[in-house]
């Protein structure tokens, strides 16, 4: 059986900082309130003159050296991104021109902070059932491009990255499952006003900003989260002490806690970042992946969960042997 397999990580964060108490001098709001309701303690934003593509290219040359891959090895790039550079041509295929990428199917998915899983879960299927040989997957976003600075109810939340894998076939496990879901029903709670088809003159100006209900996004996540866990360990057949990580979606040291402890998981196995970086949507789970296994935590062969929940609301798994 060929599984496809994780051959190379990488991260990038933005040169620009904003901590805590820059944000406390911006909007009335404490570090303290920040890093107590949250986690955060700082985030990264990026240059005017860079955009998502910038950040992506960055990560994504460090995901193929670690792979010892050159871009003509790779036949196909898929990114997850809510923060494109353009409505079109699709980020990805910007990302490949720059990177040098010979022709080949190129493509971004938009589930916002699942666009990662969704992106590596494509991945899995375009190598098991395609013959694709080796993919360039991206979860990037520039969502502080999206924030209303005035707004303490979201400003202090997000942060600009990204973060890339390398997948190719392998006959050794490898990706044992994905599961994605999503239900539309809850779009009111967490949602961006505006987009190609709808007001984008009001795109990125002071009338429209990200608007959530925290709270109940809140609730839904940590039940989702916990629920897509417990699913992808029973559909493989793996007791929840088997794992050796969690690599959640950095939302929330509060939504990662919660989740941790419904599977009855030591903290210790599990990977944060939040407070680095805030929520990075897309980018928030290949960056974790990218610390754990640069830091030495995550090791070849180990069981690794990862997961993530967005707006739409959309989630999904990926259970693998790293
Ligand atoms: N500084 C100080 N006070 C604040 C701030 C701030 N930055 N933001 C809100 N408050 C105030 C509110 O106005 C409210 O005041 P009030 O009681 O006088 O009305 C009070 O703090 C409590 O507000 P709540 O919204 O009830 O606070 P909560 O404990 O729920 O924390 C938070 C808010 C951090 C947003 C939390 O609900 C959360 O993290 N939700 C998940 C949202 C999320 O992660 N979204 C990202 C996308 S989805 C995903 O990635 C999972």
């Amino acid at each position: 059986m060929t599984y496809s397999r994780i051959a190379g990580t990488g991260r990038y964060l933005p040169e620009k900082i904003l901590t805590n108490f820059d944000l406390e001098k911006m909007v009335e709001t404490s570090d303290e309130w920040i890093r107590t309701r949250t986690g955060v303690e700082r985030r990264h934003i990026a240059a005017e003159d860079q955009s998502a593509s910038d950040l992506s290219v960055e990560a994504a040359k460090v995901a193929m050296d670690d792979a010892g891959v050159s871009p003509e090895d790779i036949d196909m790039v898929i990114i997850g991104t809510t923060t494109p550079d353009l409505v079109f041509p699709n980020i990805a295929t910007i990302v490949q021109h720059r990177l040098g990428i010979p022709a080949c199917p190129a493509f971004s998915l938009e589930t916002a902070c699942s666009g990662f899983i969704y992106a590596l879960s494509t991945a899995d299927k375009f190598i098991k059932a395609d013959g694709a040989k080796c993919v360039l997957v991206v979860g990037v976003e520039c969502l502080t491009r999206l924030i209303d600075w005035s707004d303490r109810n979201t400003c202090v939340l997000f942060g600009d990255g990204a973060g890339a894998v390398i997948v190719k076939p392998s006959d050794e496990p490898g990706i044992l499952s994905t599961h994605l879901g999503a239900d539309g029903q809850y779009k009111d709670l967490l949602y961006y006003p505006s987009g190609p088809s709808r007001d984008l003159d009001k795109a990125g100006t002071k009338e429209v900003g990200i608007m959530m209900t925290g709270n109940e996004v809140f609730k839904v996540a940590v039940k989702t989260l916990g629920n897509v866990a417990t699913k992808a360990l029973e559909d493989a057949g793996i007791e929840q002490s088997e794992l050796d990580w969690l690599v959640p979606h950095q939302a929330n040291i509060r939504i990662i806690q919660a989740t941790a402890k419904r599977l009855d998981l030591p903290m210790e196995k599990v990977i944060v970042t939040v407070q680095d970086h805030g929520n990075t949507s897309a980018a928030s789970v290949p960056m974790a992946l990218d610390v754990g296994v640069r830091d030495g935590r995550i090791k070849r062969g180990q069981l690794v969960l990862m997961e993530a929940f967005g707006g739409g609301f959309t989630w999904g798994s990926v259970l693998m042997r790293f």
